[in-house]
């Protein structure tokens, strides 16, 4: 028997930065900050990703690129194993994220690809807690409750046979 099945979720939007609570405004400052510092010579594409942690601190990343395309990483991955790597057990609260070319913040906000998707589930699954996720551009701010809205249908360590220690 054929069953259909449907899966949304909400999101808040907003038009500027001044709408957000002062930690979510400092931590999206804190993003544009990063993206200035990213390391995107081959697309222009600079992004800037800042992670809150239980404690409050932020820890921030960079997209850095490589002639070698593959091997670049993007700013919420770079972001992530900074925290992994030198904050353990600290857990991410939210990550902001924004972009910036030549002309400045970009107008469509930027939103994490694929791979980054599945590294911010892990980390969630890890925590066992969810990870807010602000998306950003010039005009338009996007705040997600939690990494998984953005990868339905996941495939995690459920899936696999053996379980993590
Ligand atoms: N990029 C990120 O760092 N994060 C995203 O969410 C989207 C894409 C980077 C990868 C690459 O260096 C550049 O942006 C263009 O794709």
């Amino acid at each position: 028997m054929i069953k259909a099945s449907n899966i949304s979720f909400s999101f808040k939007e907003f038009d500027t930065i001044a709408e957000l609570g002062s930690q979510d405004r400092e931590l999206l400052i804190s993003a544009r900050e990063a993206a200035m510092n990213a390391y995107a010579p081959y697309s222009g594409y600079k992004v800037g990703a800042a992670v809150r942690l239980e404690s409050g601190k932020i820890v921030k990343g960079t997209n850095v690129e490589n002639a070698a395309f593959p091997s670049g990483i993007c700013a919420e991955r770079s972001a992530l194993s900074n925290v992994s790597s030198n904050y353990p057990g600290d857990n991410p609260v939210t990550i902001a994220l924004a972009a910036m070319t030549e002309a400045g913040l970009t107008n469509e906000p930027v939103s994490p690809c694929g791979n980054c998707r599945q590294v911010i589930v892990e980390e969630e699954i890890r925590s066992g807690k969810s990870i807010r996720i602000i998306l950003s551009s010039k005009n338009k701010i996007q705040v997600i409750e939690k990494g998984g809205d953005l990868l339905p249908l996941q495939f995690s360590r459920n899936n696999l046979p053996v379980n993590p220690c």
